[in-house]
């Protein structure tokens, strides 16, 4: 059966498409928040995952405010970026993996998450950037599984919902028929707001709050919480947690911290990165 070992979360501001592509990793701005990814990309190396199963919220690319779904899997043998607008550039297409894609759509699907099935599927910043943060070269091979989750057009799903939904998605990986190595991403956060009175807002005690939750077997501090509490905790756009969370239920059990970052700010977001081992999962690497 393929393996869960291990999973990831990072912010995905845009602005940091173009700090790649222009190398600023040490500009005094962008060092702080680059100085993050060394110890990732040493670890994945490591550990060598085939998979990468992303959580992550569309901003407009693929889908839009007339037709958005709240949870949407892709089953497609490729997927595409595409210029998007934020005047950052598109990357090489990614690799899907479709007998996986479809085992974690029908399982979910028996265990109660309705969802939409994307046989195309363009991948937007929120799914890319994050790619492009963990691996400085993309792994010859690497297949990827992008599961959007709706954060952008109330209402979005509920905290609980989405770690129960990342649950699911584990509990599919971990029957599927294959040695797959599967590393699960959560991408989006931490506390932001893009508009409005609030423009700017970051709240690091729940940030710190949602780095505990997220190590800990016991996400209570966090999926307690409702939408509403969630837009005021963390700002309008900091309710892309829920995609760290459905991450988190997907790894599951007990966890060890492998590393974790947080800067503020980038763009206007306070940026955060994690990465977890579940544990006993070395054994078998
Ligand atoms: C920013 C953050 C986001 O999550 C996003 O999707 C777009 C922009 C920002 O901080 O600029
Ligand atoms: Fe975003």
């Amino acid at each position: 059966m393929a393996r869960i070992i291990g999973g990831l979360a990072t912010s995905h501001v845009p602005a940091i498409a173009n700090a790649i592509s222009k190398r600023l990793y040490d500009d005094p701005y962008w060092e702080p928040f680059f100085a993050g990814y060394p110890p990732v990309h040493d670890w994945l190396h490591e550990i060598q995952p085939d998979v990468a199963v992303v959580f992550y919220n569309d901003h407009g690319l693929n889908f839009f405010l007339d037709a958005l779904p709240t949870f949407a899997v892709g089953a497609a043998a490729m997927y595409r970026s595409e210029d998007e607008g934020w005047g950052i550039g598109t990357v090489q297409p990614f690799e899907g993996i479709p007998d996986l894609s479809w085992h974690i759509i029908e399982s979910t699907m028996a265990a109660g998450f309705d969802l939409t099935t994307c046989q195309e599927m363009k991948v937007d910043h929120g799914f890319w950037i994050p790619m492009e943060l963990f691996w400085e070269t993309r792994p010859p091979g690497l297949k990827v599984v992008p599961i959007h989750v709706n954060t952008v057009q109330h209402p979005i799903p509920t905290a609980a919902r989405c770690e129960a939904f990342g649950t699911a998605v584990g509990e599919a990986i971990r029957s599927f028929p294959g040695d797959q190595k599967v590393v699960v991403i959560g991408t989006g956060g931490l506390s932001h707001q893009l508009e409005g009175e609030r423009a700017g807002f970051i709240n690091r005690e729940f940030d710190e709050l949602c780095f505990e939750s997220l190590i800990s077997d016991d996400r209570s501090a966090i999926t307690q919480y409702s939408n509403r509490d969630l837009v005021e905790l963390a700002g309008t756009q900091g309710t892309e947690i829920i995609n760290w969370l459905a991450m988190r239920g997907a790894v599951g059990g007990e966890v060890v911290e492998v590393h974790r970052n947080y800067h503020i700010p980038i763009s206007n977001t306070a940026a955060g990165l994690l990465a977890i081992e579940p544990v006993g999962a070395r054994a078998g690497v």
